[in-house]
């Protein structure tokens, strides 16, 4: 972990831990790999199942962990639309799980977005296991050029990373084709007044995320597709338990069976600090401070 990027966040003032911190790209990417630039194995352990994803699940009766994160990503692709040949775009693909499963299933082609490169050779080998025909990359959002236009473009939990949600639709639109549809799936506040009011409890989970928290409200991120000229076509809502229970039965499990190997590739604070935010986020969604919601719209 970079001693530059530990020393600003432990001694950041108190406004500097309020959400909605708006960085220059260079220090974005230095700020989100104090999160995720960690050995792979530590977040493959932690989540689990066969396609590690770092975000909710969706869990039927009696389903196993791979099954949940199987029937989350057929939702988004029936959501997207997805037919064979399709070419799709995964915006902070993780390590990979969810673009390989998509592009083996539903017969399309995808690409990949990252700036956390570590995770890259864990997705490539993914996807040459699974003979999946997709690609994967390091770079920021705004950086990104593709001589191609997407069919469809979807998001797992990312869009909290950025300040410039407006700036991103716009992006989206331009690599997009006409009636592409875009799909994301983040965690809103219930209410606009949770914006300002950040607790201890916030600021601590605000912290893990080196101060790159910009929760908003469904309406907000709704408004800021209407800008960007995006059609909504679906809200799904995804009862909050559901988060809890990937959470509480299966992340929070895996880091207590697996306590001394996380130790061993971090530290002994790291790996207390990620259990407290991982109880620490659990708390917040049993006062029901937030909804989950996957939204799609369309390209108009
Ligand atoms: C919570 S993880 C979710 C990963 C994956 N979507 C999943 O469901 O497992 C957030 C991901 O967003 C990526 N990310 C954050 N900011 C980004 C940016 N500006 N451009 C591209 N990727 C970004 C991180 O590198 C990380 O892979």
């Amino acid at each position: 972990m970079q001693s530059r990027m530990m020393d600003l966040i432990e001694s950041a003032p108190s406004e500097a831990r309020n959400l909605y911190q708006k960085y220059n790209m260079e220090e974005e990417i230095d700020r989100i790999a104090y999160h995720y630039e960690v050995d792979s194995d530590f977040f493959k352990i932690i989540t689990g199942g066969e396609w590690n994803h770092y975000s909710c699940c969706m869990w039927e009766e009696g389903s196993s962990l791979t099954q949940a994160q199987e029937r989350k990503l057929d939702e988004f692709a029936r959501m997207m639309n997805l037919k064979p040949g399709m070419h799709i775009l995964d915006v902070g693909c993780g390590w990979g799980g969810p673009l390989v499963y998509l592009c083996q299933k539903y017969k399309v082609t995808g690409h990949g977005i990252t700036i956390s490169p570590m995770a890259i050779p864990v997705a490539e080998a993914r996807a040459k296991k699974y003979n999946a025909q997709c690609t994967f990359e390091v770079v920021h959002w705004q950086e990104l050029r593709s001589v191609k236009q997407f069919d469809a473009i979807y998001s797992d939990e990312v869009i909290v990373h950025f300040n410039d949600l407006d700036g991103f639709f716009r992006k989206a639109s331009q690599l997009l084709k006409t009636g592409g549809i875009m799909v994301n799936k983040e965690l809103h506040f219930r209410h606009s007044k949770h914006k300002h009011a950040i607790d201890k409890l916030s600021q601590h989970i605000n912290k893990v995320y080196a101060y790159t928290g910009n929760y908003r409200t469904l309406r907000d991120e709704l408004d800021l597709l209407d800008n960007n000229s995006f059609q909504l076509e679906e809200i799904l809502d995804i009862p909050i338990s559901h988060y809890n229970k990937t959470i509480n039965e299966h992340w929070l499990k895996n880091l207590n069976a697996h306590r001394t190997m996380l130790t061993t590739m971090t530290s002994e604070k790291h790996v207390q600090d990620f259990k407290l935010y991982l109880k620490g986020i659990c708390r917040i969604f049993t006062a029901k401070v937030f909804g989950l919601h996957i939204v799609s719209a369309k390209k108009s």
